[in-house]
């Protein structure tokens, strides 16, 4: 039988999943799920996430699970995109075709039917705009409280427009995303009717590995590229390689690459200048969804790092606007932090690290109706302008 357990990544130390508490009682780290008695691959009935309900909450009964049919998203191939990386087998793969617009959906799927599960009427996050729409939704659709803690002004309207709509809670907090997430660890020490949909809950990882449960199914890539903020991603994809490895289902492991936004890459620091610590930055870019300088899954996103001797780039502002307009242009179209993927595999092609004949994926987090405070000019042309 396949059943979950709670697991400490750091002093291995053990707990039941009937707990509401993410961290760990010894040494404080955020706790990892494992899959105990998993030696193979079973597919359920589902499609998306729950098709692989055996690598991802196997013991859930189906009573308590909450899907909008999320995940099972496009992988897109366009000369555009090949001729702007100078990579000709880049494959882009859609997050933003999910139901709230982004990948968070995948995590907030396992998270949301966890806080069904455990009887919770509540649920709390703290977000740079998106985790915070997938959260109200989710929350709404299962019939419950969400509680939303925004960084006021930092995050784009559209998300905070979802958020409203679906039926959140908003609580601005005067400060960054990273206040709002110092705010929220706060609120769970003293209270305990809340459930935590940030990445720190570890079931948010397990949902989030299906990306590359699905890209390892069509594709062997070479590269799996994405853009890192609170490197929930990170840890999820290293997560899910490591899995597949142990069951062996995959032979080659592909190279993860986290990409940061020069002003928010405390990451790229820690991975690449070999610090002991993470040391946290005051975040600043164009891409407010990863506009964050102290990530919560700095440790789990090491591991990933490390298990698939991956690399952590940083490209600038500049870069991901740019890269943006050729995604958006190729009429694929994505959030301004979904753009740092393809930025920074340009760089790294440029830099010869990637070959113009490794096979690429690129992730694209996010929609392109979420984020319109970029700037939106063009120049109308009038109707005798074609008619004539
Ligand atoms: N791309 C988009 C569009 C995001 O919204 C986020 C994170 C990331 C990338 C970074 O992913 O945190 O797993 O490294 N957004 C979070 C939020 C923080 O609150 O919506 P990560």
């Amino acid at each position: 039988m396949v059943y979950s357990i709670l697991k400490c990544p750091v002093c291995n130390s053990e707990y039941d999943i009937n707990r509401n508490n993410y961290l760990c009682d010894k040494c404080g780290n955020i706790l990892d799920v494992i899959q105990k008695g998993l030696d193979n691959f079973e597919l359920s009935d589902y499609a998306g996430v729950w098709k692989y309900k055996n690598l991802v909450h196997p013991g859930i009964e189906d009573k308590y699970i909450i899907t909008r049919r999320e995940g099972n998203t496009n992988l897109y191939k366009n000369f555009k995109i090949s001729d702007y990386s100078g990579i000709k087998n880049i494959f882009l793969k859609h997050e933003g075709e999910n139901p709230t617009g982004s990948f968070k959906d995948r995590g907030m799927t396992v998270a949301v039917s966890e806080a069904m599960r455990l009887g919770f009427k509540k649920t709390l996050c703290a977000s740079t705009g998106n985790t915070s729409a997938a959260a109200a939704s989710y929350s709404s659709f299962a019939g419950i409280d969400s509680y939303v803690l925004i960084p006021e002004g930092k995050i784009s309207k559209n998300k905070l427009f979802q958020a409203v709509s679906y039926g959140a809670n908003i609580v601005n907090i005067n400060g960054d995303f990273d206040t709002a997430m110092a705010d929220l660890r706060e609120t769970l020490k003293k209270r305990n009717d809340f459930y935590v949909l940030n990445s720190l809950n570890p079931w948010r990882i397990e949902g989030q590995k299906t990306i590359i449960f699905e890209i390892m199914e069509k594709l062997e890539p070479d590269f799996i590229s994405f853009p890192a903020g609170n490197l929930g991603n990170t840890s999820a994809f290293g997560k899910a390689l490591m899995e597949l490895k142990a069951m062996g289902k995959i032979k080659k492991i592909p190279e993860l690459i986290a990409i940061q936004a020069e002003g928010a890459s405390p990451f790229y620091d820690y991975i690449n200048n070999r610090r002991d610590n993470i040391i946290p930055v005051k975040a600043r870019t164009v891409a407010s969804a990863i506009q964050i300088g102290n990530p919560v899954n700095f440790k789990k996103a090491k591991r990933s790092i490390d298990f698939t001797h991956g690399i952590v780039e940083k490209v600038s502002d500049d870069e991901i606007i740019d890269a943006k307009k050729i995604i958006d242009r190729s009429g694929i179209g994505c959030e301004p932090a979904s753009a740092a993927s393809l930025a920074g595999v340009k760089k790294l092609r440029e830099n010869n690290i990637i070959d113009k004949n490794d096979a690429v994926v690129s992730i694209l987090t996010g929609n392109i109706l979420k984020d319109l405070d970029m700037n939106l000019s063009y120049n109308a042309m009038n109707i005798n302008d074609i008619l004539f």
